[in-house]
């Protein structure tokens, strides 16, 4: 028997059943309850995973209650402060921080894969004007193996690396693509000659033979938002990712899966729902009446940009990006309502029973969404900015996963509740 046990005890009939304790490095214990079901012959309720470990990972580690996070053990604000998201990248499928050399071939590789196959454009030309670009580019990035269907079976660390540096770098160049061909503009290629992040605001606002003006303090802010969206251990998008990848099927489905699941507005979605609530509320006369809504039980109406699941205290990403978004107020031209309206919102929900009893604060989308908006990206490409930045740790996610030898298909139980056999007439 283990050494650290947790006893459950059956009150219908007495029976004890012993499960083991698993010790983390660091956070939370876990009862291991792999045997439940064979042992007990039920299954556990958990809605919504809020109690359940659904993997053992050593990427990213989040401390909710002292709003901590580290990839690889690197706290976030090294990484947001003294770092690129390149690195931030090289670290969560490097497992360490690159050397300078390191650095330079891992940006040169990504440059060199960064074009996509030119028939590709034949997929972004039937999609009707206006179409979201994350419809886009989930279709997109799922379409990949189509054209890279050389390489599907990955049988040696340097073909998963491969691809991992082979959709690390096609995503912003199919997120821009995706934006330009809604918008019915010229689509603009890679320049080899700009770094990872500014290439992306190249290729999102420029035209062709046409000089376009990128200021250092954007670069370094969308940079900055990219790292701190990196990875962010077992969220829901990062879950679809695992549970796909679970089934054996290709990376390009599986990270097409976790762009389907960050589109929502309870996660990457919540950055445009930001955006879009601050400019209905329309000015601080307002936010009193929608701070009522957001506590009435009976209104769906939710502030967006406030909660998180795990963070109960803050969210170490909103801390940065706030001192960031003050920084960017004095140097770029912020549209100054929506700052106000923003700040009243803080003001009283920082301060309110309501939003304090249940510990909701600020979350990283609350001022990623301000600070878009002041980088003049469209709103409907902000949860794309988001996928951009998460991709390397879904990556990350899923050679973890393969690299278990012990991995299992995800498929979860249920408690039924519907009718029971019918009789047929
Ligand atoms: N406005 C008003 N009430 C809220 C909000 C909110 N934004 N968020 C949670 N609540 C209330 C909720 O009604 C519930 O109240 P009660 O206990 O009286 O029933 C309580 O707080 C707990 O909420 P929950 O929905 O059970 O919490 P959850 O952990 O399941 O959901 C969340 C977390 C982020 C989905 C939720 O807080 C939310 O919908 N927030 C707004 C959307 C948002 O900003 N999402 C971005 C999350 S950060 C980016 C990311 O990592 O994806």
């Amino acid at each position: 028997m283990a050494n650290n046990t947790v006893t459950i005890i059956d009150n219908r009939t007495g029976k004890k059943f012993d499960f083991p304790i698993l010790l983390p490095t660091i956070g939370q214990s876990v009862v291991d309850i792999s045997d439940f079901y064979k042992d007990t012959g039920m299954f556990t309720f958990d809605r919504g995973f809020t109690s359940t470990a659904s993997c053992r990972s050593r990427i990213t580690y989040i401390d909710g209650a002292k709003g901590k996070l580290m990839y690889r053990g690197y706290d976030i604000s090294y990484l947001a402060n003294k770092k690129t998201y390149l690195d931030a990248a090289y670290l969560l499928l490097h497992k360490d921080l690159p050397t300078k050399q390191q650095y330079d071939a891992f940006s040169y590789e990504l440059k060199k894969r960064s074009f996509i196959h030119e028939g590709m454009k034949k997929l972004f030309d039937a999609f009707p004007d206006n179409a979201h670009p994350m419809a886009i580019l989930s279709s997109a990035v799922a379409a990949l193996s189509t054209f890279y269907f050389d390489s599907l079976d990955m049988d040696t660390p340097e073909e998963v690396i491969e691809m991992a540096h082979r959709i690390i770098a096609k995503i912003p160049t199919i997120a821009a693509f995706s934006y330009r061909y809604s918008n019915g503009l010229p689509v603009i290629y890679p320049d080899l000659d700009k770094g990872f992040t500014e290439n992306f605001l190249y290729m999102l606002r420029g035209y062709p033979h046409h000089h376009v003006e990128l200021s250092p303090i954007e670069v370094e802010a969308l940079d900055t938002i990219f790292t701190l969206h990196a990875d962010h251990e077992q969220n829901a998008s990062t879950t679809a990712v695992r549970v796909v990848a679970s089934t054996h099927a290709h990376p390009y489905a599986a990270i097409s899966a976790g762009i389907g699941a960050l589109w929502g507005r309870a996660h990457g979605g919540a950055n445009e729902s930001v955006i879009r609530q601050l400019e209905m509320i329309g000015t601080i006369d307002n936010v009193e009446k929608f701070i009522k809504k957001a506590k009435d039980k009976n209104d769906p109406f939710r502030l967006m940009g406030f909660g998180h699941r795990v963070y109960k205290n803050f969210d170490p990403r909103a801390k940065i990006l706030k001192k960031l978004r003050d920084q960017l107020v004095d140097e770029l031209d912020i549209d100054s309502e929506l700052i106000a309206v923003a700040n009243k919102i803080e003001q009283i929900a920082l301060s309110d029973e309501y939003f304090v009893s249940r510990n909701l604060y600020p979350n990283i989308d609350f001022y990623s969404g301000l600070i878009l908006e002041a980088l003049k990206i469209p709103k409907e490409m902000f949860a794309v900015i988001f996928v951009i930045g998460r991709t390397p740790g879904w990556i990350a996610q899923w050679i973890e996963l393969k690299e278990q030898p012990d991995m299992k298909i995800a498929r979860p139980r249920q408690l039924y509740l519907g009718p029971n056999e019918r009789t047929p007439e």
